[in-house]
């Protein structure tokens, strides 16, 4: 699970409560009430197997919500500790084979809360993406583990542990993120990519295969959860190639075309990490915005750095292999491209050399 410092404390805690739920832990509260750490909710009373669950904190969670982080840390602990049946209490039954194929000790083998280096936020992999210099998606993965693999366990200072956060990821079949605001949503900023895409794309290194990815939607009177997939078209139907949605965005200008244009390059990094994002969605974003001819002339007036990058960045899902369109649209767009190109360069054609 991605755990964020903002939507825990806009929902009250929600994710924080479905990762102890997971687990099947609860806070622990000392006698005037105080939040001093966790306890297990006994397997009887659960009726159902301890979850294992590893977290990805923001840095800003880690630095607005401490005794939360120490909290979760102490629950995946308490679990590993447990005298359960390992077929019952999974975070144990991974914690014990850590111990025997590494030689850690259980404290070690029991660590599940990672996040960035004291002092450092975020795993970059957006920006990575965002500048396109990068060769093989396994350098998404690497970056984010770099990046994201410090431990935090129930009291002491982070400690960094790359080959344990990996191994710990290797068992992950799931992976989930809520969503907490209907106006920044998983294509709107390139963060939920950053984090969420970036765990997805370790997981499959660490594990050869990619997990079913869920986004738990709080945005509404009824939560629903989502496969990320599901949210991403949803996401594309709704904001970008809604008309009312984009002709909003386009009368604010020079910004809104930047907006349109992190769009496709926030859909191209769910692409780069593993997601699969339908061929319609490339396909339409090209003939709405780059093919029609008066909306293309309309984003190039407006701000042309961004109407040449987004052509760039569908050509780009293309090299990548995230698109096949067919050879008269992608002739088309090679075209168009050229021509937004050109006019941002200030080349014109038949004038003088
Ligand atoms: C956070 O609240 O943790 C967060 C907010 C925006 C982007 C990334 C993380
Ligand atoms: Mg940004």
């Amino acid at each position: 699970m991605v755990l964020w410092g903002t939507d825990n404390m806009k929902t009250e805690g929600t994710p924080l409560a479905i990762a102890l739920a997971l687990l099947g832990a609860a806070p622990r509260f000392d006698g005037v009430g105080r939040l001093v750490g966790a306890r297990l909710v006994p397997l009887a009373q659960l009726g159902r197997p301890r979850i294992d669950v590893v977290l990805t904190l923001s840095g800003i969670f880690r630095d607005l919500l401490p005794l939360q982080t120490s909290l979760l840390a102490e629950a995946a602990l308490l679990a590993a500790q447990a005298d359960e049946p390992v077929e019952r209490n999974f975070v144990r039954k991974h914690a014990l084979e850590t111990m025997r194929e590494t030689g850690c000790d259980l404290e070690t083998a029991a660590l599940r809360v990672f996040s960035n280096a004291d002092g450092a936020y975020g795993s970059n992999v957006n920006l990575l993406i965002d500048s396109g210099r990068w060769n093989s998606e396994e350098e998404l993965a690497e970056q984010f583990l770099r990046r994201k693999s410090f431990a935090y366990g129930p009291k002491g200072p982070p400690r960094a542990e790359a080959e344990l956060f990996q191994r710990a990821l290797g068992t992950a079949t799931v992976s989930f993120q809520n969503l907490d605001s209907v106006e920044l949503g998983t294509t709107d900023i390139d963060q939920y990519v950053e984090s969420l895409g970036g765990m997805n794309r370790l997981i499959q290194k660490a594990r050869g295969q990619q997990p079913l990815a869920l986004i738990g939607d709080h945005t509404g009177l009824e939560s629903k959860v989502r496969s990320l997939e599901e949210q991403v078209a949803l996401e594309t139907r709704t904001r970008l190639l809604n008309p009312k949605w984009f002709e909003a965005q386009l009368a604010h200008g020079y910004e809104g075309v930047r907006n349109l244009s992190g769009h496709v390059t926030t859909t191209l990094g769910w692409s780069a990490t593993g997601s699969s994002v339908p061929q319609w969605v490339y396909t339409e974003v090209t003939e709405t915005f780059v093919l029609d001819a008066a909306m293309r002339e309309r984003l190039a007036a407006l701000n042309p750095t961004a109407a040449a990058g987004m052509a760039q960045r569908l050509l780009e899902a293309n090299d990548r292999g995230y698109w096949r369109p067919d050879p008269a649209t992608l002739d088309a767009l090679r075209q168009a491209s050229a021509e937004l190109d050109d006019r941002l360069e200030g080349v014109v054609a038949g004038a003088p050399a």
